[in-house]
Parts: structure tokens; C-alpha cells; sequence
């Protein structure tokens, strides 16, 4: 495996080059980190003002879809690094690229082909790995998933393989549902292949997102890191809110990180991955994996020391990471609650009245209902506190739209 061992200087013969598939509010953030080391970044997203690009050297815009676009984008500007942000990539093409020895994709190209797909991930976890999952099953049309469901029984979740954010996903309490959630689930994919997945419905007591660093250790080899694990809430699929730690049985996280260890090893390469668990007593299952920061991982940056995205910077340019937690923190969602372009926001300054509270405005150039538009952060002497904290203070911040918009 290759790494950069020596940052140059951007903007120059020297420059160390990054190129972010995707720049919304967490590449931004990664952007951010990497800046700080004087790495020069091109931010590529398929709108125009990403918030990644705002803080970038260059940026593109172009359909990550896209298998020759990417690749010409790839081929101008020679970064020593792809690192993706978001799943809808032409990974097939970064494959490619990669084999080919043109361009090294983080953490791998596989892994970002594999994540891609919940079918690519879900048999590499419980089929090759022997990972305690749901039981699934796999549809190409309204029939296939009538027997599907009846196999797997209700209540059950049924998912277009291509999707996230819970976009197109729908839980079923009976055969009843089936036909809604088929065509509820056409509508979301991302690329309207028409397969879904079915999940058996896991009743689990919490959930929570393992972060896990591949980084170079001392030695040259690549060590595992865990970080405190997240708990978070979501809602119809989409995270609203997340904090730092989440108290586990003590079997509960030896299982977790065991899990996060085998399927980050099968993925190989350096960076920070957000190994997604449900857990009930000391029972622990795989749900998915992202090969980048997560976006309940936001809270990192009120609870640990080096937050997700630098951690994930570093780790991609070979150097060492600080996994430790600072303080118990939260993160809460800031939504857009208006369809709008230049949206204002009113009571930031009262949000921000209560000691240990933050926020970020992740300067997205269109507002739509449920578009993540910020995060409240608060620090706190345990997360209870800091989630009310974080929730009282993304209740300040008022979406709002300017006379003249
Ligand atoms: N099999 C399941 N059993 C119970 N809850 C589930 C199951 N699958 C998904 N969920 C819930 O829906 C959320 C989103 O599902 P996930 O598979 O992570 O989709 P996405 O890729 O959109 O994040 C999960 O975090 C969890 O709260
Ligand atoms: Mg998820």
C-alpha cells in the first residue's frame, strides 16, 4: 500500500493532491482537516456550492455517475488520492483506475464498490464472514418480494440496494404493505435497478456506530482503533440525533469491535469507517459499513480529541491518530423546514447562549423540508445532558426565508 510520507506545499510542484468525490457538510469537514496540513484540495460534487467546495482549492462539478467523466476529472488533475464521500460513484471506474495503478482510492476502490450496493456488503458480512446480521432476502420484482417477505416474516424493512439516508425504505407490519413499500422503494433507489433487500425487523435496545481507524502505527503496519462507541435515533431512516459514549454491556462492545475489526480488515486500506450496530443485552449485529465519516460521527467534533474527519484525513496520509474522548457530547440535526434557495437563520446567537454548545451551518445553497442544513453540538458531564442540550439548541435555530430570495 502506498501513502504520502511527505506533505508538500499546495499550489506548487510539491503539493500533496486530494480529490473528494462528494462535498457535502462531511467532506467539508475532512476538506477542513486537510487544509490544516497543507494538502491541496479539489472538491468535486454534482451541484454548483457544495459546502465542500466553498472551502476548497478547486472545484467541479460533474455526474459522479458517470464512469468517463470521472475518470477524465481523475486523469487532469493526477491527485495522489481519491477519498469518496457519498455512495452514488462510478465505482465500478475507480476500480478500474485503481488496478490499473492510476489513482489509489480510499480506503480501497473495492470498498467503495462494495458499500455501494447493501448486496455487495450484506454477503460480504454474512455470507463470507459469518457476521451475525438480519435475515435477508433479495427482489427484482413485486412478486419475488411477496415470497420474500412471507420467508422472512413481519415485521420486516424492505430497502432499495441502492440507496441511503433511508431514501425509498419502508417498514412492513404485514403482506398488506408489501405492494406500498415496492413502489415506495422504485421511487427512492438511487439508480433504479428495481432489487431490493428485505430485512427481518432486529428489535433492538439501541444502535450505534462503531468508528474504526485503519491508520500506520509506529511499526509502518496498519493498526485498528476504536472509538467510543455512538448512539443515535433515527428517524424514517435518517439520523436526527447522536452522542458520545454510549454505555454498552461489556459483551455487547467486545462484540461490536470484533465485528468492526473483521469487516475493516476485509476492506483493507488506511482511513476511518462507521461500522453500523444493533444491539440488544449483549447481542450484537451487523447492520452496514461506511468506508468514510458517518454522519452520526458529527458529534466528534464536541467529543473526541481529533474528531472523525481529521482522524480520517490523517489516517489517509499516513500519519498517527488520537482516537481518545474528551467529554460526553451530542449531536442534534438542524433541518431546512422550508423548499428554498438562500435560506436565512434566525437565533444562532440564542442558541449559542448556553455554555458548551456549538453549531455548525453547513452553508448548503438550497433548503428543502428534511435537508440536513446544520447540527447543534453540545459538551456536557454526561449525554443525557448534552442531548437535551444539543436538541434545545437546534430548536433555537430558526430556517427562515428573506424577503427578496
Ligand atoms: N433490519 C432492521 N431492523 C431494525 N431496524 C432497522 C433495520 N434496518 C434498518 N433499520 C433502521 O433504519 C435505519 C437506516 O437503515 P440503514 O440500513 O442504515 O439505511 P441507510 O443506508 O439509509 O442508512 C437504521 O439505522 C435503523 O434505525
Ligand atoms: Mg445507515
Amino acid at each position: 500500500m502506498k501513502f504520502p510520507t511527505v506533505l508538500g506545499t499546495p499550489l506548487s510542484s510539491t503539493a500533496t493532491k486530494v480529490m473528494l468525490l462528494g462535498s457535502g457538510e462531511l467532506g467539508k469537514e475532512v476538506i477542513i482537516s486537510l487544509q490544516r496540513l497543507g494538502v491541496e484540495v479539489i472538491a468535486v460534487d454534482r451541484y454548483e456550492n457544495a459546502p465542500g467546495h466553498q472551502v476548497a482549492h478547486r472545484s467541479y462539478v460533474i455526474d459522479m455517475t458517470d464512469g468517463d467523466a470521472l475518470a477524465a476529472l481523475i486523469e487532469k488533475e493526477q491527485p495522489d488520492l481519491v477519498v469518496p464521500e457519498i455512495e452514488a460513484i462510478a465505482t465500478p471506474m475507480l476500480v478500474k483506475l485503481e488496478a490499473a495503478g492510476k489513482v489509489q482510492v480510499i480506503p480501497t476502490a473495492r470498498a467503495a464498490w462494495l458499500t455501494m450496493n447493501r448486496e455487495g456488503i450484506r454477503r460480504l458480512a454474512a455470507e463470507t464472514l459469518g457476521l451475525a446480521t438480519s435475515p435477508y432476502r433479495f427482489a427484482d420484482s413485486l412478486d419475488d418480494l411477496k415470497v420474500a417477505c412471507a420467508e422472512i416474516g413481519f415485521p420486516c424493512i424492505v430497502k432499495p440496494v441502492m440507496s441511503s439516508s433511508g431514501k425509498g425504505q419502508s417498514k412492513l407490519d404485514s403482506a398488506a404493505d408489501v405492494e406500498t413499500a415496492w413502489n415506495y422503494a422504485a421511487a427512492g433507489g438511487r439508480v433504479n435497478s428495481g432489487r431490493v433487500i428485505v430485512e427481518g425487523f432486529i428489535d433492538f435496545d439501541y444502535e450505534i456506530t462503531q468508528l474504526t481507524v485503519r491508520a500506520i502505527g509506529k511499526n509502518g503496519n496498519v493498526e485498528t482503533h476504536f472509538c467510543e462507541p455512538i448512539g443515535h435515533v433515527q428517524v424514517h431512516g435518517d439520523y436526527v440525533e447522536s452522542w458520545q459514549p454510549q454505555a454498552m454491556h461489556p459483551v455487547a462492545l467486545e462484540r461490536a469491535r470484533d465485528i468492526a475489526k473483521k469487516i475493516t480488515d476485509d476492506l483493507g486500506g488506511l482511513g476511518l469507517f462507521g461500522v453500523e450496530l444493533f444491539v440488544k443485552n449483549d447481542m450484537v449485529w451487523f447492520s452496514e459499513v461506511s468506508p468514510r465519516p458517518h454522519d452520526t460521527g458529527m458529534v466528534t467534533m464536541a467529543s473526541q480529541t481529533q474528531n472523525e474527519f481529521e482522524l480520517h484525513a490523517k489516517a489517509i496520509l499516513g500519519l498517527p491518530v488520537d482516537v481518545s474522548l474528551h467529554t460526553p457530547a451530542a449531536s442534534a440535526v438542524i433541518y431546512g423546514q422550508h423548499e428554498a434557495k438562500g435560506i436565512a437563520f434566525e437565533g444562532v446567537a440564542e442558541a449559542l447562549q448556553v455554555p458548551g454548545t456549538d453549531i455548525r451551518l453547513f452553508g448548503k445553497p438550497e433548503s428543502f423540508a428534511r435537508r440536513r442544513m446544520g447540527v447543534a453540538l453540545a459538551k456536557a458531564v454526561d449525554t443525557d445532558t448534552a442531548r437535551n442540550m444539543a436538541k434545545a439548541a437546534a430548536a433555537k435555530v430558526k430556517p427562515v426565508i428573506v424577503e427578496g430570495n
